[in-house]
């Protein structure tokens, strides 16, 4: 069904080979870059202007994602050979509707419908697939959340049905109705959509945090399916990726089952480009599933740095049926986002560049959001060492330099 590429293109000539990315964030300004130095004509929408990747593309939309009616306008009128979804809050029933109509949307519609809805996906790889995950119950009221969470045990993590980047996500220490009852209305507060169901999780001690970059692309004989060295990250206790390294330096077999979970999930989501696989290692010594995103993961950037094909010429080469010859670890490296903490600037500077790039190794990438609000996450330091621990220093000295005004 999916076929090897014989050829690449010109943009901007009748016979281009069109890119649209929904979403232009700071990963699809990455995957932007690697599409146009194919030759790739790159079309970027995104809910505001001068997001990341409109800064690298030929043309850009402003539009609601949300709103199927618009994405689907915009692809009638683009005609893109390949969608590739960059975000998760995107109408799913337009990616539907568009595969429908035959367009080739990334990885495929089914797969982003169900990585985005926690408790399809849950269902999903725990229960048709029997990977392991952290205990879970499901519930669409208040009653039903302190049933749950009795079920599962504490302390325990509420997250709605539908969110990203931690958002809604709340924890509940001990049995006590009433604060199980505050944290349900919590995650519904904060989901995206009207949904009224959370999913309910133990809540697990972790060791430590894998991003499994698991990819399939077009082989001689068919998709193949392969891992890349797993990342690792720790988040310091907050829901978003701070730190993230490659290669890992737990133990291999551990490593190992990180990738088989890696390869089962992709494999029954099927269709073509890379996937972050989240994977936990806890201090009881398990390795859970916990979820999937199917594109490039924020963690994986550091793959920039690491890989000599970064998680976004992985990807672009995947969609496009190019292929994908095993990627190679140059040196060990690190990456560290840098996140503002003011509110609503306006063409942001960001200090401290000199003294940071004066260490060797170190790198910056500055994604060009035009405005901040507090959290938002505007660039990422880039770090090589001769071992994970010196590419780690190297980062954290270097984003030390690093402020947002
Ligand atoms: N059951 C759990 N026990 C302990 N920690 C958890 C659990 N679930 C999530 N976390 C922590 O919260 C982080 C975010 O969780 P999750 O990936 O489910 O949220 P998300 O909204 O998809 O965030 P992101 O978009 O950053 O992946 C995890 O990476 C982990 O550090
Ligand atoms: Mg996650």
């Amino acid at each position: 069904m999916y076929r090897k590429r014989e050829y690449l293109a010109t943009p901007m000539f009748n016979n281009s080979i069109k890119m649209m990315l929904l979403g232009g964030g700071e990963l699809g300004k990455e995957i932007a870059i690697e599409a146009q130095r194919l030759g790739i004509e790159v079309v970027v929408v995104d809910r505001y202007d001068w997001a990341p990747a409109m800064h690298v593309a030929h043309r850009r939309y402003v539009v609601d994602m949300l709103n199927p009616n618009a994405v689907i306008s915009v692809a009638e009128r683009e005609k893109p050979d390949v969608i590739v979804p960059e975000i998760e809050a995107i109408s799913y029933e337009a990616l539907e509707e568009l595969e429908s109509r035959g367009y080739f949307v990334v990885p495929n519609a089914k797969a982003v419908r169900i990585a985005m809805n926690r408790i399809e996906l849950r269902k999903f790889a725990a229960e048709s697939l029997g990977l392991p995950t952290t205990k879970y119950a499901f519930a669409e009221n208040p009653d039903e959340a302190v049933e749950a969470c009795d079920k599962v045990g504490y302390p325990c993590l509420l997250k709605p049905e539908m969110s990203s980047s931690g958002h809604g996500h709340a924890k509940v220490l001990e049995p006590n109705p009433r604060a199980v009852k505050e944290a349900y209305e919590y995650a519904i507060a904060h989901s995206r959509g009207k949904s009224r169901r959370v999913i309910v999780e133990e809540f697990v001690q972790l060791e430590t945090e894998f991003t499994v970059l698991t990819y399939r692309y077009v082989g001689d004989n068919g998709v193949i399916t392969e891992t890349c060295e797993p990342v690792e990250h720790w988040r310091y206790g907050k829901y978003h990726y701070i730190e993230s390294w490659q290669p890992s330096t737990k133990q291999r077999y551990v490593v190992e089952k990180a990738r088989d979970i890696g390869v089962k999930i992709v494999n029954a989501l099927g269709g073509l480009g890379i996937f972050g696989v989240e994977v936990f290692l806890t201090k009881d010594g398990r390795v859970l599933f916990s979820e999937v995103a199917p594109r490039p993961h924020d963690t994986g950037m550091v793959t920039m740095a690491s890989q000599d094909l970064s998680e976004f010429a992985i990807h672009v080469r995947c969609v496009l049926g190019l292929p994908v010859p095993k990627p190679r670890i140059l040196t060990p490296a690190a990456s560290i986002a840098i996140y503002t903490d003011k509110e609503n600037i306006w063409g942001p500077r960001i200090r401290g560049v000199y003294e940071a790039l004066k260490i060797e190794g170190v790198d910056i990438r500055i994604f060009g959001k035009p405005f901040t609000y507090k959290d938002r996450r505007m660039a990422v330091v880039l770090a090589r060492g001769r071992t994970v621990e010196e590419a780690l220093e190297k980062a954290r000295k270097a984003s030390s330099y690093i402020s947002i005004e």
